[in-house]
């Protein structure tokens, strides 16, 4: 059948762990397919919360499969833990999960590189979250990569000590101090858990299940803004976060695809450095933070907050070929007296609609537009017929700019917290 894709808009952690964990039930697959561990999805279920890295956010349904596609790259040892917490939660994960035998191994001295990289960098580091992302991707386009179906080979310690090898000699330039063995013995536990679970040939999998009528959801990992390709280079994520990574991450063909659900925070949020032009360093920012506990789900780093930017939606929209919107987190603004977006851009002067080259080096002011707060809570609404008349003015006007439907409204962390606005 189809593959519709689920995916942020934004800088990351918009919300897609809670939304995939809602709308999957419908899906007999959900994959993961590109990303690794410096994704952190949060899903909370019964009060109860879970915050998952590789594993896919259907893994606590009753109906998905699960698949960690070619595309992710995996750390055997973040991947132990996780399978530790799911298992303890209830999870079968010899019937749930599957792993690609072409997903790339992150190994501990990929870890190593990206903080010695990161603390070369100085005051320019992009604020990696240190999972070794970067460093195995590079190993990946380099033709030098493990990969998960190499740890069947009779070769693969051989094969492990070659690529260890010439990262240690690529530690070499840089000045820094490292334990690497308490960290392999830990990877090499983590390999033997790998072993035991469903590797399986990723794109025969997918494409089996949709010839035989089954459904996928894609499941997205960051954000469009840190695609390596049109984000805001260089401070981005190392993979393909828009739907163009769905098909070389899971093997599937474009006309598969179907629907593309973007996810968006009801204002923005950033980790890590680089550019972001709504950023408010007041007050309403330090409250956006404290009401929207914002710190990352993987590192715990206090997340930059600032108003929903349409210029950064839309290109986002564009380039992920956007179908419906789901939009998260605006219960955090449910007590504000105004809430702004910006619609433009002044670039150096000059108005434009257009997110510039890489947003760096050019003088940039946001032009806003405000609303009026809606000063209630929203949580027992059910229909958008029944939501606050300034939250339904705040809807209609993003959806009007993007010319595209938001269908979902959350209105909390838990798995229940969403109203189905689709139908007016
Ligand atoms: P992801 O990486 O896109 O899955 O997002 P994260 O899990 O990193 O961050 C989203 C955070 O917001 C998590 O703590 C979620 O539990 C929480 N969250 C998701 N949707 C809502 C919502 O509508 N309202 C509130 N208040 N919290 C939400
Ligand atoms: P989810 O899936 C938010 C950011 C890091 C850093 C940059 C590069 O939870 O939305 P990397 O470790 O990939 O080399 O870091 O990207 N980043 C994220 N920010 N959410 C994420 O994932 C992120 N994954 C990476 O903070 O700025
Ligand atoms: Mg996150």
């Amino acid at each position: 059948m189809q593959v519709d894709v689920l995916l942020g808009l934004q800088w990351g952690d918009e919300g897609k762990g809670k939304i995939v964990d809602y709308l999957a039930n419908d899906y007999e697959v959900v994959a993961r397919f590109q990303g690794g561990p410096n994704a952190g999805h949060t899903l909370v279920i019964n009060g109860e919360k879970h915050v998952l890295h590789t594993i896919p956010s259907g893994i606590f349904l009753d109906r998905p499969l699960n698949l960690i596609g070619n595309g992710v790259v995996i750390d055997p040892s973040t991947l132990s833990k996780e399978l530790d917490q799911v298992i303890a939660a209830g999870v079968h994960v010899k019937e749930k999960l599957f792993v690609a035998n072409k997903a790339h191994l992150i190994l501990p001295t990929h870890k190593i590189l990206d903080a010695a990289s990161e603390a070369a960098k100085g005051k320019g580091k992009i604020g990696s979250t240190l999972r070794g992302i970067g460093p195995t991707y590079m190993d990946k386009t380099g033709r030098n990569g493990l990969r998960v179906g190499d740890i069947f080979l009779a070769d693969f310690k051989q094969r492990y000590q070659k690529l260890k090898e010439k990262h240690l000699r690529l530690l070499t330039i840089y000045d820094f101090e490292f334990d690497l063995e308490a960290l392999e013995s830990q990877w090499f536990e983590g390999v033997e858990r790998l072993r035991s679970l469903n590797v399986v040939s990723g794109e025969y999998f997918i494409n089996e299940v949709l010839d035989q009528g089954g459904n996928v959801l894609a499941e997205g990992a960051q954000g469009t803004m840190l695609d390596i390709e049109h984000g805001t280079y260089p401070y981005v994520t190392s993979s393909h976060t828009t739907s163009t990574g769905v098909c070389g991450g899971l093997g599937v063909a474009p006309t598969k695809i179907n629907e593309v659900i973007g996810i968006f925070k009801a204002y923005t949020t950033r980790v890590g450095s680089g550019p972001f032009p709504t950023e408010l360093f007041d007050d309403v920012g330090a409250e956006i933070a404290k009401v929207g506990h914002e710190f990352g789900a993987t590192t715990g780093r206090p997340r930059r907050c600032g108003w929903l930017d349409m210029p950064i939606l839309n290109y986002a929209i564009m380039l992920n070929g956007v179908t419906q919107l789901a939009i998260t987190k605006s219960d955090v603004l449910d007590d504000f007296d105004e809430i702004k977006v910006a619609t433009t851009y002044q670039v150096n002067g000059l108005e434009t609609d257009t997110v510039p080259y890489d947003l760096t080096g050019y003088d940039i002011t946001p032009n806003y537009t405000s609303f009026d707060g809606w000063k209630q809570n929203f949580g027992a609404c059910t229909s958008f017929n029944d939501i606050p008349e300034n939250l339904a003015k705040y809807i209609a006007f993003i959806e009007e700019s993007a010319q595209t439907p938001i269908n979902y409204l959350s209105s909390g962390p838990g798995r229940e917290e969403l109203i189905d606005i689709s139908v007016r």
